[in-house]
């Protein structure tokens, strides 16, 4: 890896680090301005800032996910203060391992949280202890995942760690350097709001949360609340509309059998230019070691491969 690659600060379900590889053999030749409309951990978004394919564009970076925006936003806006932060959580957590774990998680963090939340935008109300805690319960919790229940608390377990890595300052500080680069934006929209303007030249690249290959999968995925058949189709759509406008479209997702049927087996898709094609993944996190093994994914796309 190169000396000054920026990687992501977040382990996010579904981070799409490990399909890096088959993504680029799809990435535009040139493009105007870059969209990530579901941007997670922003492995791409990182990959391309990597490559200084972004020096010139104007990106914008959203998410539904409030706490990941107004994380970033800290670590944009008060990298200094959120590293401090972030080293007190990580000689705490070195003393008391996961007592420390959910100390935070319960009597800080949760706390913190609700209060943000009552804000009409949370993600501006973020504070950098907030996004010190997000990257802390992110790094030392059970996989990496970000879960809340009913009530609104994050409740995710500790994982099993030896030593993880909890405040990389150089990689935070150059990550704060990427969200600073001139024209790049953060924003907590839906994905079809996110991207209503892009335009013929533009590039788009979606990674929605997939769709469960069965229906078992269904009820313990953690998209089941979020993102179930009837958004998959609306982002069909979108993603139909999109390369209708000339735009680069590049979407990834799971070989379900509804995406199949909305991608691989539609007129419409095909007269829109796209072209649904499978590539080996290996997934991270999957509760299952069953699943852990290489696993086909679709790259839909209007690109044609480098
Ligand atoms: C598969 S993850 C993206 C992972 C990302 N590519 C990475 O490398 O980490 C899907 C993301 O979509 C977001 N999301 C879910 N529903 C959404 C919606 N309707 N609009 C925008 N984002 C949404 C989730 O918060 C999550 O971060």
């Amino acid at each position: 890896m190169a000396p000054h690659t920026v990687r992501p600060v977040l382990k996010w379900a579904g981070g799409k680090r490990q399909l890096l590889p088959q993504l680029r053999t799809f990435y535009p030749a040139s493009f105007s301005r870059y969209y990530e409309p579901f941007v997670g951990s922003g492995a791409v978004f990182l990959d391309l800032y990597n490559m200084n394919r972004l020096h010139a564009a104007t990106v914008h970076l959203s998410d539904i996910n409030a706490d990941v925006i107004g994380c970033y936003r800290m670590i944009r806006d008060c990298v200094d203060d959120v590293i401090a932060a972030l080293r007190a959580l990580e000689d705490d957590y070195e003393r008391r391992g996961e007592i420390s774990f959910y100390d935070v998680r319960d009597r800080q963090f949760n706390p913190a949280r609700r209060d943000v939340h009552r804000a009409p935008d949370p993600s501006a109300a973020y504070t950098p202890p907030l996004a010190a805690m997000l990257v802390f319960l992110n790094r030392t919790g059970f996989n990496g995942l970000f879960r809340v229940n009913a009530r609104g608390e994050f409740n995710v377990p500790a994982g099993r760690h030896d030593h993880p890595r909890i405040c990389d300052e150089p990689n935070l500080r150059r990550l704060s350097s990427a969200f600073t680069l001139p024209g790049v934006t953060l924003a907590v929209q839906r994905f079809d709001d996110a991207v209503a303007d892009a335009r013929e030249h533009d590039f788009v690249y979606l990674d929605p949360p997939y769709a469960p290959l069965t229906e078992t999968a269904r009820f313990t995925s953690y998209s089941a609340g979020g993102f179930g058949p009837e958004q998959q189709q609306a982002l069909q759509r979108t993603v139909v509309a999109l390369a209708r406008r000339g735009v680069h479209v590049l979407l990834s997702n799971s070989c379900a059998p509804q995406i199949r049927e909305l991608y691989a087996r539609n007129d419409e898709v095909r007269a829109a230019g796209l072209a649904a094609r499978v590539v080996a993944a290996r997934r991270a996190i999957n509760s299952r070691a069953t699943g852990r093994g290489p696993v086909g994914e679709y790259l839909i796309t209007n690109v044609a491969r480098a």
